[in-house]
């Protein structure tokens, strides 16, 4: 029996993810967590390193889950584990089985883990704006930012899944079993964030439809030509991944009587994909990138909002970004995926 064991412990699904290998550095750097990685691809090296534990299977499988009941004292859970946005409209019933049926999983095993040791799960939950569903592109740009509550209509699987989770998370932290003599209200302690596109320079994206963003960024870093698969003047509000990441931990740190809801927008920037292939020219001046949108991947992203209102999670537990637009790409992406390629 190894040490990490008994002692209160951080599951992160999806750990192998984008935002997996964000958040397990900073957790680390942190040094206070346990860490279990759990991914049905096998960590990479680098990140499992970090790790108390490392866990290769799907969040589907009862086995795991069973496993991970037995085996460890989780007190707080990051479930990053989705198919996401395009992938998920090429396959819905496997989206839905992923994105849903897994996240009924693991709200199960914090409901079980809280009972057992006694204490609230902290229960974090990456939401999306693909939650939103605006009518159509016109109708966009007449509006400004958007708040929770407005325009809830997703087009997508993936926007319909997260949406329906952001509701399960609500409803097994404050009416789970409501009915019941022995009723656990109160064993998840739901948080929950929709980001916008987020842009790392530390690994690659796969399967978003914000991917234009760094995909054009990373080929261009290897002199590749970019053809983007949405509209030049097309608009939606993105994060560089270190603010990401911090604000998954100020939410996770925020005392529960601050918070107001639990589900809150964020966001940093907003460029039009022109906007950012003007960005990515200055950094690598001969790189050819053009536009060739795709008219049902553009209608994706026309449903989605231009910008977000953030105010509440301003003001609840005092989030602002690190990296505006010029820092994030001056600062961050591009000198990181400078260096990427040039080893
Ligand atoms: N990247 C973005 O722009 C963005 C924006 C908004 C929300 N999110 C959300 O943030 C979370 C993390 O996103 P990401 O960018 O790191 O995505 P990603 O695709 O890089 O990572 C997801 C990880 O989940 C793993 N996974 C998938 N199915 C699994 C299963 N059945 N069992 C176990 N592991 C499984 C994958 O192997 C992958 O490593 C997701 O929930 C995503 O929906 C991402």
């Amino acid at each position: 029996m190894s040490d990490h064991i008994r002692r209160p412990a951080t599951l992160i699904t999806g750990a192998n993810g984008e935002m997996g290998h964000g958040l397990i550095e900073q957790l680390a750097k942190e040094g206070e967590h346990a860490i279990i990685g759990l991914d049905v691809h096998p960590l990479d090296d680098v990140i499992a390193e970090k790790c108390a534990a490392t866990i290769t299977g799907d969040i589907l499988e009862p086995r795991l889950l069973e496993r991970l009941q037995s085996e460890y004292e989780i007190h707080t859970v990051y479930h990053l584990a989705a198919l996401l946005s395009t992938r998920a409209e090429f396959t819905p019933e496997a989206a839905h089985r992923v994105n849903v049926e897994g996240t009924m999983n693991l709200l199960k095993l914090a409901i079980e883990q809280s009972r057992w040791h006694g204490a609230p799960v902290r229960f974090m939950f990456p939401s999306s704006i693909a939650v939103y569903g605006l009518p159509d592109g016109k109708e966009k740009r007449k509006l400004g930012r958007i708040r929770e509550e407005e325009y809830n209509f997703p087009t997508t699987m993936y926007g319909c899944n997260k949406m329906y989770c952001e509701h399960l998370g609500r409803y097994y932290s404050q009416h789970y079993r409501q009915l019941a003599a022995d009723t656990l209200i109160g064993g998840i302690d739901f948080r929950c964030i929709r980001f916008p596109g987020l842009i790392s320079a530390v690994t690659l994206p796969s399967g978003g439809t914000s991917d234009y963003a760094p995909e054009m960024l990373h080929a261009a870093a290897q002199g590749k030509p970019y053809s983007c698969f949405v509209r030049e003047d097309v608009r939606i509000p993105f994060m560089a991944m270190p603010d990401a990441i911090k604000a998954l931990l100020l939410l996770h740190e925020a005392p529960r009587e601050k918070l107001t809801r639990s589900v809150y927008n964020i966001t940093s920037f907003n460029p039009s994909a022109g906007e950012i292939r003007a960005i990515a020219l200055k950094a690598f001046p001969s790189v050819d990138i053009r536009f060739s949108p795709d008219d049902k991947r553009q209608a994706i992203v026309d449903s989605w909002p231009a910008d977000v209102d953030d105010s509440s999670a301003r003001r609840d537990w005092s989030w602002s970004p690190d990296l505006d637009l010029d820092a994030a790409f001056q600062e961050y992406l591009i000198p990181e995926i400078h260096q990427r390629y040039s080893r």
